[in-house]
């Protein structure tokens, strides 16, 4: 019985897409009593244990002396041993367009849980995209060099444009409610469709919504990142792994029915990123084909995933027993 659940759980977070998906049914709009039922990241749940290894708390130092809870207000993704990537926004002055100081920063790793356990992690610096301007929101992207490499596992940045309708996953401990008053202590997750340019362009216009962002959601709400949750990753399968196409940047207000969340569009930045951390060790990465779990109809794709791992695990068994 153990080693069923230890091979549960693996085929799980394997495909986490297939279990999330078919455990909430195909009512990704979400019915009432779903909306009223799930009130994390914003109608999320709580990420299992372990589940995100790469995903990291950003902590202002000055807020430490409260615990890490008080002190976090974004997330990063760890890429490369030693390189954090997050939203420039994060880490630059929203009214000064200043940097901050790398000192003022801590980097929370190894736990997805801001009540306990954990490292804190110094930076060494911090490096904005020459293009971000702290006016516009354009190309929110920055990296975090660590002092020390950090030994946690890395996910991979896809060079490539998640396709239209893939239901991507993002995480973080930004608010649970669209007024932005309650946080977690506890990473949450949540899945939202990636949308289309044209529809987004035509939400937000050309002037806010620029090449380097992508957007994702459901145009009923209810499903979105929220204050705090920016820096953190958007993420899609690609050849069975989970690899991040965006980072969380922006949006007009949390979950509202009629605008989507906006993520900064890291198939624009693959040379950028690469030029700091070619020479890291441990990268991931170079994968082409993505998952076919899109938020449509396809449910015949999705039932395949669910039930061959689990033929697999009952055939094992049968042979066992044989033998
Ligand atoms: N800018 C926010 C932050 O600093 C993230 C907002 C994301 N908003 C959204 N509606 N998706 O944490």
């Amino acid at each position: 019985m153990k080693k069923f659940l230890w091979a549960f759980a693996l085929v799980a977070t394997t495909s986490s897409f297939t279990f999330a998906e078919s455990l909430t049914g195909k009512s990704v709009s979400g019915s009432n009593s779903e909306i009223k039922k799930e009130n994390k990241i914003i109608g999320g749940t709580k990420a299992p244990l372990g589940a995100w290894p790469s995903t990291v708390a950003l902590l202002s130092a000055e807020k430490l002396g409260r615990g890490n809870y008080h002190a976090q207000f974004c997330s990063g993704t760890i890429i490369a041993s030693k390189w954090v990537l997050t939203a420039a926004h994060c880490v630059v002055d929203s009214d000064t367009g200043a940097l901050d100081e790398a000192s003022s920063i801590k980097v929370l790793v190894d736990t997805s849980d801001l009540g306990r356990g954990g490292r804190r992690e110094n930076i060494r610096r911090i490096i904005v995209h020459p293009n971000y301007y702290y006016q516009s929101g354009d190309a929110d992207i920055a990296l975090l060099e660590l002092e020390y490499d950090s030994g946690i596992m890395t996910i991979p940045v896809s060079g490539d444009d998640a396709p239209i309708g893939l239901l991507a996953t993002v995480v973080g401990w930004g608010a649970t409610d669209k007024d932005a008053k309650y946080f977690p202590e506890d990473l949450q997750e949540v899945e939202v469709p990636i949308v289309s340019k044209s529809i987004c362009e035509d939400i937000y216009g050309t002037t806010e919504f620029t090449q380097n962002m992508i957007c994702a959601g459901y145009s009923q709400g209810a499903k979105d990142t929220c204050k705090s949750d920016s820096g953190g990753p958007l993420m899609g399968i690609q050849y069975g792994e989970y690899v991040q196409v965006g980072i969380t940047s922006w949006g007009v207000g949390c979950a509202q029915p009629g605008h989507y969340g906006v993520y900064t569009r890291l198939s624009q930045f693959d040379g950028w990123i690469n030029y700091y951390t070619r020479n890291s060790s441990n990268r991931g990465g170079g994968y082409e084909s993505w998952s076919r779990f899109y938020s449509g109809e396809d449910s015949g794709g999705s039932l395949f995933f669910l039930l061959f791992p689990l033929s697999l695990l009952l055939l094992r068994r049968k042979i066992k027993g044989a033998v």
